[in-house]
């Protein structure tokens, strides 16, 4: 059984189809592929995409969604095995994933980092508890990594240049500010898919602490031998974003100071300049700019940038819509 925890648990092969199916359902919305099925969306945290677009994409294949958010409409869940549960939680994960699955025939969980110790966040263990001890496909809804996003993003970037074929293209993964420290899980799966799709891919962020995890740079070097892109790092904000073809911006939280977050805070305060801006974008190839939303304007990009007709950021954000029906229609039909 098929989940979609991550795009490089699938192949190349299965991410063409459901791009493509993706595609399709742009051109024509309504379907039968989830005719008497159902699935459980599961959040632990707030979303405004994500909830509406799976709600709404199981509806339009014939499905039906039900939103759960343990702890608030659902019981507290314990996710730690052998632990005396004198706590908050009502119950376990292991009764949880299987009395869904008896129900449903698709569940998507919600689960961000705790952003404590980035050794425990980094083991996705709510998600992978879920995939686990569910008897049905599991879809990753954002926990470290947001897959579903990672198909938008690229769905949306084979809108704009008119083909598949995104070899060669040079795309910048840009670090912005943001007053909080956030979650990697997008700059993670931007360069994951940029990666796999072939493209030559910048990483820029202001120092090497926000360098991402060493899995998400490895699974970069892997797609980078397979698909014959280039992959590297810069903290040249002019000649990282000289002749892009795509800006993808994300603030995010420096893994080296996981848990000590006011250490952190004074440098990424300096690097409030990294906001995309029209200066910026005009350094570029005619360079088209993206976020995955919900963005602060002002503070990651300008509104001149989000404004422009080169922002691509709510085709984007509409793509969330076509390719989660994709990917429900491959994993409950398979
Ligand atoms: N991009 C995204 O996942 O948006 P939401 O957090 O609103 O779901």
């Amino acid at each position: 059984m098929k989940h979609f925890l991550n795009t490089q648990d699938w192949t190349r092969a299965e991410l063409d189809a459901a791009l493509a199916q993706a595609a399709a359902f742009k051109r024509s919305k309504a379907g039968d592929q989830l005719k008497g099925k159902s699935i459980a969306l599961v959040f632990f945290n707030p979303s405004l995409r994500t909830r509406t677009s799976f709600e709404l994409g199981a509806f339009q294949l014939g499905g039906h969604a039900v939103v759960l958010q343990p702890g608030k409409d659902a019981w507290p869940i314990e996710f730690d095995v052998g632990t005396v549960m004198d706590g908050e939680a009502e119950e376990h994960i292991a009764e949880v994933a299987r009395v869904l699955s008896r129900y449903v025939d698709l569940v998507a969980v919600r689960a961000f980092p705790k952003f404590q110790d980035w050794s425990v966040d980094r083991e996705d263990r709510v998600l992978r508890a879920f995939a686990k001890y569910s008897t049905v496909p599991v879809i990753n809804l954002e926990t470290i990594t947001h897959p579903c996003q990672e198909l938008a993003h690229a769905l949306a970037l084979q809108e704009h240049f008119g083909t598949p074929d995104l070899r060669g293209k040079k795309f910048v993964l840009t670090w912005t500010y943001h007053p909080k420290p956030l979650n990697t899980a997008v700059a993670n799966s931007a360069l994951t898919i940029a990666t796999r799709m072939g493209m030559d891919v910048t990483l820029l962020c202001p120092t090497p602490e926000y360098a991402l995890d060493e899995r998400y740079l490895g699974w970069a070097r892997d797609n980078v031998a397979e698909s014959g892109g280039s992959f590297r790092m810069s903290h040249d904000i002019t000649e990282a974003y000289t002749g892009a073809d795509v800006v993808y911006a994300k603030s995010w939280g420096a893994i080296p100071f996981f848990g000590r977050w006011e250490q952190e805070k004074p440098i990424r305060d300096a690097h409030r300049h990294f906001i995309v801006d029209e200066a910026k974008m005009a350094l570029t190839n005619n360079g088209v700019f993206s976020h995955c939303l919900p963005l602060r304007r002002n503070v990651k990009a300008t509104d001149g940038v989000m404004d422009a007709p080169y922002c691509i950021a709510i085709e984007e954000a509409e793509n969330r819509l076509h390719v989660q029906k994709a990917v429900m229609a491959a994993l409950a039909n398979q």
